[in-house]
């Protein structure tokens, strides 16, 4: 997942769990003193006016001070790095008070070298179990033993997940209380955020928007070519299941219609493609990834904030969630802060899971079409036993009628291809931070690796190494549904996309839903449609089908480009609403 946004703090304590050592600087700066870096500036400044500061012992001393800092930043690892343990350290960063980079930047390359390629385990064992790093100071272990580990990463209690994120995963940044300056609400804070969550996607908020996810569907395939459309998935699903998430977590102002999500969805990418090692360990440097990721969020953010005091200041009431939370009086940052969050929790899976389970199936037609059949039966059972000639209703109807319970029915050749999608798209890293607490139920003592992991150390699970290992799935590459079929991935953590135990996906019905009804759309609309190549035309197949690039852990782009070509838009000629 990749993906978990909900961190909402404001944005000092964000601060403060982000970066330790930047936490000094900004204690100093909110008690009202001036911080030490500043203030030994100013005295730099002021004795190089006298220009004798280079024989100054002040200048000396504070370039001492700054050197040490610097090389113990820089080149020092923390102590229990390397320590007489069965799981080996890295030792190759050029940087160690920094740790590999390339975990950032390049994750599963460097994963990959630590660990083989696990679509080899077979043949090729993996060339160690469990690996310690450094990460800015951090002493992280990486699980890469499924059998051994998966039970203890997911239920140990001793395993913080909202610290994991919020050091090692660059979280939901905020609006900056000196823009903004807001009280603390009873709707903040990680508990708000999932009472909040829960309520905006709930089964009965669930069922009364089915028809407009449909409508929203509806209109954006009508935006498309009547005849011979080649889609590129990143300019058309994207933004629709974006809109569809904005409908469910954001305001009814964004959600209307796909321009005015818009508004959006740019400043969003922006934030989450901006998300690497700088960003995440120094987010108060001035780097461009990070200033262009501070940008995406404050974007986004006042643009959230804007359109909410809009709706107070009219008096204007809109069927959403953040209607009740207005009603009940959460404040304005609490708002924002659940909206930012929702939104990053919810968008980052679902778009690549629903693009990119349109081009594996429409790179099997067969497979394409069994699909299409067995939805069509379900939905027309359904309009029958509601009284409904299924033939004469037009796309809207035929699925906005139909209710949340037979959305959540057996759609077994279906469910095997987005269980497929799922196994082949989900293999970053996910992450949790020991966290040994007054209460009893965190005094756990956590074994990785056989290894003890320490309190506040972190430990992430490379979920590659369950969903792409061949000693779990057979041609661990191939887009092959039926897999599942002959028993692969049953075993503990072997076939983890949602999560499991104590974090399992919050948004799972949710995100299940608006896939499916994503999915459905498309193969009614567009029923002949193909992934090929848009430099050839030539049609991928199950066997040569772009798999997405492994480092875009966000935006899954394919390593080659493949586009939807298809033959009729049947919506494109309908009337708006219809
Ligand atoms: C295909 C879509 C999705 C996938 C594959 C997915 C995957 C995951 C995974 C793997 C985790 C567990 C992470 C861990 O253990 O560290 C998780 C947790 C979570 N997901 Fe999703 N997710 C999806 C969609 C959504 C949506 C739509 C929402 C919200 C509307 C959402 C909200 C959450 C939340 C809040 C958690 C944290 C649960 C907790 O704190 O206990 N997810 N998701």
């Amino acid at each position: 997942m990749s993906s978990i946004g909900k961190q909402c703090h404001d944005f000092y304590s964000w601060l403060l769990l982000c970066d330790d050592g930047l936490s000094f600087f900004q204690k100093n700066t909110t008690s009202g003193e001036r911080p030490i870096a500043t203030m030994a500036s100013s005295r730099i400044f002021s004795i190089s006016s006298e220009s004798t500061f280079i024989s100054s012992p002040i200048f000396w001393t504070v370039a001492a001070i700054l050197a040490s800092i610097l090389i113990y930043n820089l080149f020092l690892p923390p102590a229990s790095l390397h320590r007489s343990s069965p799981v080996k350290p890295y030792r190759l960063s050029l940087l160690p008070g920094l740790g590999p980079l390339t975990l950032y930047s390049q994750r599963n390359t460097f994963l990959r070298k630590a660990f083989g390629d696990p679509e080899t385990w077979h043949t090729s064992p993996p060339k160690q179990n469990g690996l310690r790093l450094n990460s800015r100071g951090h002493v992280m272990t990486i699980v890469n033993d499924v059998s051994a580990d998966a039970k203890t990463f997911f239920n140990d209690r001793g395993l913080d997940f909202n610290q994991g994120y919020e050091v090692m995963f660059a979280g939901v940044p905020q609006l900056p209380a000196w823009i903004a300056p807001t009280p603390p609400a009873e709707d903040a804070g990680i508990d708000g955020f999932v009472m909040n969550l829960k309520q905006a996607i709930g089964g009965q908020r669930l069922t009364e928007t089915i028809p407009d996810i449909v409508r929203i569907i509806v209109e954006n395939f009508k935006t498309y070519p009547s005849e011979g459309g080649e889609l590129d998935v990143h300019k058309t699903i994207y933004p629709l299941v974006f809109q569809i998430s904005v409908l469910l977590i954001g305001l009814q102002e964004h959600a209307r219609d796909i321009n005015t999500v818009k508004a959006l969805e740019t400043p969003f990418w922006e934030f989450a493609d901006n998300t690497g090692f700088m960003a995440t360990h120094f987010p108060l440097l001035p780097w461009p990834s990070t200033v262009k990721k501070w940008i995406g969020a404050i974007k986004m953010s006042t643009e959230i904030r804007k359109t909410l005091e809009k709706r107070k200041k009219e008096g204007r009431r809109e069927n959403d969630h953040v209607q009740e939370m207005i009603d009940r009086g959460a404040s304005t940052k609490s708002i924002e802060d659940f909206v930012m969050g929702g939104l990053f929790a919810a968008i980052i899976n679902s778009t690549g899971v629903a693009a990119y389970g349109l081009i594996f199936l429409c790179s099997n037609p067969e497979l394409r079409d069994e699909v299409r059949n067995e939805m069509d039966e379900v939905f027309r059972r359904s309009a029958e036993e509601r009284g409904d000639d299924y033939d004469s209703l037009s796309l809207t109807e035929k699925l906005s009628r139909v209710p949340l319970s037979v959305w959540e029915t057996d759609f077994p050749t279906y469910q095997t291809v987005l269980d497929e999608t799922l196994r082949l798209l989900l293999i970053s890293l996910i992450f949790r931070r020991k966290l040994l607490t007054p209460s009893k139920v965190t005094q756990t003592t956590t074994h990785i690796s056989s290894d003890v992991i320490r309190n506040r150390e972190f430990v992430s699970f490379w979920l590659a190494a369950a969903h792409r290992n061949s000693n779990i799935y057979s041609d661990p590459l191939k887009f092959d549904p039926t897999r599942f079929a002959r028993g692969e991935g049953k075993g503990d953590g072997e076939f983890v996309p949602w999560g499991a135990g104590r974090h399992i996906c919050l948004g799972m019905r949710f995100a299940k839903l608006e896939i499916k009804a994503v999915h459905a759309a498309f193969l009614f609309n567009f029923p002949d449609t193909r992934s090929v190549s848009p430099q050839d035309g030539k049609a991928f197949s199950s066997d040569d089908v772009p798999l997405p690039d492994q480092e875009s852990e966000h935006r899954r782009y394919p390593t080659k480009p493949v586009v939807l070509k298809y033959g009729t838009n049947h919506v494109s000629k309908l009337p708006a609403n219809e």
